[in-house]
Formats: C-alpha cells, sequence, structure tokens
C-alpha cells in the first residue's frame, strides 16, 4: 500500500475504487456572506481555504485529477470590484500553494479562455504550470473564464479548419477526436461532479465530459463544505453502481 491507500483506507474508502477525476462547482461563497451580513468577497476568501482543504484532501487520498470551477464565463458580468477580488485571491492562491503544488508532486492546469484574465494573473499561472509540467500524483485543473459551449465552440472552429484545410475528412471524426480537441484532453473524463450550495443546475460546466459523470448535490455552501463532507460523498460514489447505459452483469 502506498501512502495514499492508507489515508484512504483509513477514511474507510477502498482505495482501488476511488473517482480518479473529480470536478467540482463551487458555489454559495455569496450566500454563506450574506447570511452573515458580510461583504460577498468574504464569501470568497473563505471559499478559498476551502479550496485548499479540496486540493490537499484529493492528493492525499490518491484521487489523480481535481478540476474546480473558479470563474466561469458568465462571472465576467459580475460588478468590477468581485471580479478583481476574485482575481487577487487567485493571485494570493497561486502564491502561498505553488511550493505546497510542487512539494507534493500536483500538475496545476488551466481549463479556459487564459488569454482573457489579466497578465499578472496569466503570468503567476504560467509560472506555476511551467514549474509542474512533470508533477505526477495529481493534476489540479483550474477553470477560469470557463465555458463549456465556448469549449465546443473552439473545438468545432478547429475541427472545421483542418476540414477546410483538406487535411481532415468530416467521416473521420470521432468521439475521441472531439475529446481531444477540448481543454481537457489529456485528462480522463469526470467520474464524480459535486456541486455545492444545494443548485440543481450544471451551469455551463464541462457538458461533453459529464456525459456520464455520477453527480452529487449538496446544500452546504462551499465555505462550510470540509474533508469529512468530501469523505462523505466519495463513500456514497462508491456505493453507486455504474452502468454506462448498460445493464448490471449478474
Ligand atoms: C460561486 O459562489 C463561486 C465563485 C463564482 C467563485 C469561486 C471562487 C472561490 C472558491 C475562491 C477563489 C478561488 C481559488 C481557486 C483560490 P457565488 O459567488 O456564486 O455564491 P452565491 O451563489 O451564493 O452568490
Amino acid at each position: 500500500m502506498n501512502s495514499s491507500d492508507d489515508f484512504a483506507a483509513e477514511a474507510g474508502l477502498d482505495p482501488a475504487r476511488l473517482p480518479a477525476h473529480v470536478a467540482i462547482i463551487m458555489d454559495g461563497n455569496g450566500r454563506w456572506a450574506k447570511k452573515r451580513m458580510l461583504n460577498r468577497v468574504k464569501g470568497h476568501e473563505k471559499g478559498a481555504d476551502t479550496v485548499r482543504m479540496a486540493v490537499r484532501a484529493s492528493r492525499e487520498l490518491g484521487i489523480a485529477a481535481l478540476t474546480l470551477y473558479a470563474f466561469s464565463t458568465e462571472n465576467w458580468q459580475r460588478p468590477e470590484t468581485e471580479i478583481s477580488a476574485l482575481m487577487t485571491l487567485l493571485k494570493r492562491f497561486l502564491k502561498s500553494e505553488k511550493q505546497e503544488m510542487l512539494d507534493n508532486n500536483i500538475r496545476l492546469n488551466v481549463i479556459g479562455e487564459m488569454e482573457r484574465l489579466p497578465g499578472s494573473v496569466t503570468s503567476l499561472l504560467e509560472e506555476t504550470m511551467q514549474a509542474s509540467e512533470n508533477n505526477s500524483g495529481m493534476v489540479l485543473n483550474l477553470a477560469l473564464s470557463y465555458g463549456a459551449r465556448s469549449e465546443i465552440v473552439r473545438m468545432v472552429r478547429q475541427l472545421s479548419a483542418l476540414v477546410a484545410a483538406g487535411t481532415l475528412s468530416p467521416e473521420a471524426i470521432d468521439e475521441k477526436m472531439v475529446s481531444n480537441h477540448l481543454y481537457t484532453r489529456d485528462i480522463p473524463d469526470p467520474d464524480l461532479l459535486i456541486r455545492t450550495s444545494g443548485e440543481m443546475r450544471i451551469s455551463n460546466f464541462l457538458l461533453w465530459q459529464i456525459a456520464y459523470s455520477e453527480i452529487h448535490i449538496t446544500d452546504t455552501l462551499w465555505p462550510d463544505f470540509n474533508r469529512e463532507e468530501f469523505i462523505e460523498i466519495l463513500k456514497d460514489y462508491q456505493g453507486r453502481d455504474r452502468r454506462f447505459g448498460n445493464v448490471k452483469t449478474p
């Protein structure tokens, strides 16, 4: 057993049946703050601590990929002050967690329109991605200025350019090729999608990739989400019967 297996077994999980990829829609920061009569930014700040917990717990348990929906294409419509606070928090996170990511063999990856982010954020992201590019313990995928529809449009444009250039025949386009032209090309599809704050929505997140993901929605607001609940959700996942459209074999 390696140390991740020990952690998982101690938590009551079967290390062999952990989801390889967990994706999380981190929702409820604003409501968490409102309940306490605080500014929304305080909710995001507390939410950033939960991000640290989720990354650490995933790595310790042996989850191979964690994708966090940190900023959607729609989030650009929020007030300038909130966007700016989120970017500042992201920079703070990257600065404070870089060494921990490197020490723990975590590779940072970004999915989304990275070019739309402020230069000070992109340079920190690029620096951390480059420093961690050979890490193999876990991939932390941050979805930033991410929208699944825009990702799909980008893929369609790439494939149609190849068709127009005569280097790709439409008949050769299959599911694998589509997957290979999405931001997530080198990561398996999520086995488990978690959404906090009780909203029953997908919110333009990984629309292609979640075709067969198990979905878990918890009422807990993201800043209150903790390691114990994360483990309980993983246990619930391990109790599910995943048939991928097939029937159960006797
Ligand atoms: C949703 O809550 C959350 C976001 C839009 C941003 C997520 C950001 C963080 C968790 C903190 C910073 C991130 C990193 C990676 C350090 P909401 O504001 O929509 O909440 P509400 O629905 O209750 O208003």
